[in-house]
């Protein structure tokens, strides 16, 4: 019923092309709606797509260039947007609660019921997302945000992957063209149908949040899809290429590591969540948690036809330890580089910091309800818990009782610590999204920027984020 691994060709995505473009900004049009898609080789896969499709298309955004994307909604439910990383104004942010409610199927009156907070600003049908895209070059990815139903809606197909580039990161001489890879994976479950199977409480996804009793841990899947193909083969020259790895999966964590018939196989990381690291890195294993990006470098330039580099999970268990193959089928010549500078990146200081704040990730009771809360309270969108100042450096101490990916939206942050000693080699660089083990805690430095108003912190382990484990902070001036 399942393909064999390694015989599906990896889809590469082609960027979508705008509707219009002006001297400033590039317009775009993306409906979201069902569809079937071949995902199991023989069987019809109903999705929740972007433009129909999972994942959604690429979009790629010229540092300073504005994006505006039109979202319509033809789902029978609201949804949220977020371009997760992007440095963004509160009104595009995707706020949970700052629903697109469905074209036709509901009344104005219905969608304001859909929530039941008053500052919420739902719309309908149609809703402009403005990206300013100021951010240095880096991989975002787009998801559904909306509240209690983020990993039911994701889990179907709401994700895609958007790009920032940049002539800084071009003049590098970096792989490119085909030899630049996004990478989303994600893992899913299938039922007998081969439709995916999310364990939901309510499969309508309206009414009632979260997901059945034994997965309040999160929602894994036996089956590891790359770009929406389930563990692909991709056929390659001998030459350097650039995967951008973005874990899109509702809550795998994977360490990857690559399997080389000969010689030492390698990593070099060159980006994180946030663009490129000060400079290029070496390394063997890469624990990558729901919502976090990382750049590497991948050399086939010392392969010989007809090698076979294996991308293994070294968490998974049975199929879940393979992800994806590369195949080398020519020789070819290459003259990408990665130079020993890649870009320039100010420290934060602790000593620039004014204010030091505390996150304790943990599962509790709060009144009637038990989930995942932050500092012993659940996800309230009329309820700030932090209201930094736009401009000041600012310490964050986050804290777990078992393991969660913590993000933060607005701002990049730099990773001071872990567990009192110094942050580990892939925590460097601009980061959006940091994984925690059990009973970790982290500092982070985070200065928020320009835009005021409300965004939120949570973990991106989705069920928990379903479960409340979110918070609102607001910025001001
Ligand atoms: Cu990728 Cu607030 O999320
Ligand atoms: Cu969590």
């Amino acid at each position: 019923r399942l393909p064999e691994p390694f015989t599906l060709p990896l889809r590469v995505p082609s960027p979508l092309t705008p509707i219009r473009r002006d001297a400033t900004t590039d317009y775009y049009r993306i409906v979201q709606r069902r569809a079937n898609a071949v995902v199991l080789p023989g069987y019809s896969t109903p999705i929740w797509g972007y433009d129909g499709t999972f994942p959604g298309p690429l979009l790629v955004t010229e540092r300073g260039r504005r994006a505006v994307i039109t979202h319509r909604n033809e789902l029978p439910v609201p949804v949220v947007v977020h371009l997760h990383g992007g440095h963004v104004p509160e009104a595009s942010d995707g706020y949970p609660t700052d629903l697109l409610s469905p074209v036709d199927t509901m009344s104005p009156h219905d969608a304001m019921m859909m929530t039941s907070d008053p500052l919420a600003h739902t719309m309908i049908g149609e809703r402009d997302y403005i990206y300013p895209a100021g951010q240095p070059a880096a991989t975002l990815w787009y998801h559904d945000h909306r509240m209690d139903f983020t990993g039911a809606s994701v889990w179907r197909g709401l994700a895609g992957v958007h790009l920032i580039v940049d002539p800084d990161e071009r003049r590098l001489g970096l792989p490119s063209g085909t030899r630049d890879l996004p990478l989303l994976i994600t893992d899913r479950a299938f039922d007998a149908t081969g439709a995916f199977n999310y364990p939901a409480i309510d499969p309508t996804a309206l009414h009632t949040p979260g997901v059945t009793g034994k997965f309040g841990r999160g929602v894994l899947g036996d089956v590891i899809l790359v770009n929406g193909v389930p563990w692909p083969v991709h056929r390659v020259g001998t030459a350097r290429h650039r995967l951008r790895l973005i874990n899109g999966s509702n809550a795998r964590v994977y360490r990857l590591r690559v399997d080389m018939p000969r010689g030492d196989g390698h990593f070099v990381q060159i980006g994180s969540d946030g663009g490129l690291l000060r400079e290029p890195q070496r390394v063997d294993e890469l624990t990558i948690a729901p919502g976090e990006r990382y750049e590497v470098i991948l050399d086939l330039s010392g392969c010989s036809v007809g090698d076979r580099v294996d991308i293994h999970n070294d968490l998974g268990d049975g199929n879940t330890t393979r992800v994806m193959r590369f195949e080398v089928v020519e020789r070819v010549a290459d003259t990408s580089t990665v130079p020993d500078r890649l870009s320039e990146i100010a420290p934060l200081h602790r000593h620039d910091a004014v204010t030091t704040r505390r996150f304790d990730f943990r599962r509790g009771d709060s009144g009637s309800m038990s989930g995942w809360l932050i500092n012993g309270r659940p996800y309230d969108p009329r309820e700030p818990i932090a209201r930094p100042r736009l401009g000041e450096v600012e310490i964050w101490r986050l804290s777990t009782d078992l393991d969660h990916p913590i993000h933060l939206h607005l701002n990049q942050f730099q990773v001071l610590s872990r567990n009192g000693a110094p942050p580990q080699a892939t925590d460097a660089g601009w980061k959006d999204t940091v994984y925690l083990g059990a009973s970790e805690l982290a500092e982070i430095a985070v200065r928020f920027t320009d835009y005021p108003g409300r965004y939120v912190l949570h973990c991106h382990n989705l069920e928990h984020e379903d479960m409340a484990m979110m918070a609102t902070f607001t910025t001001h001036t």
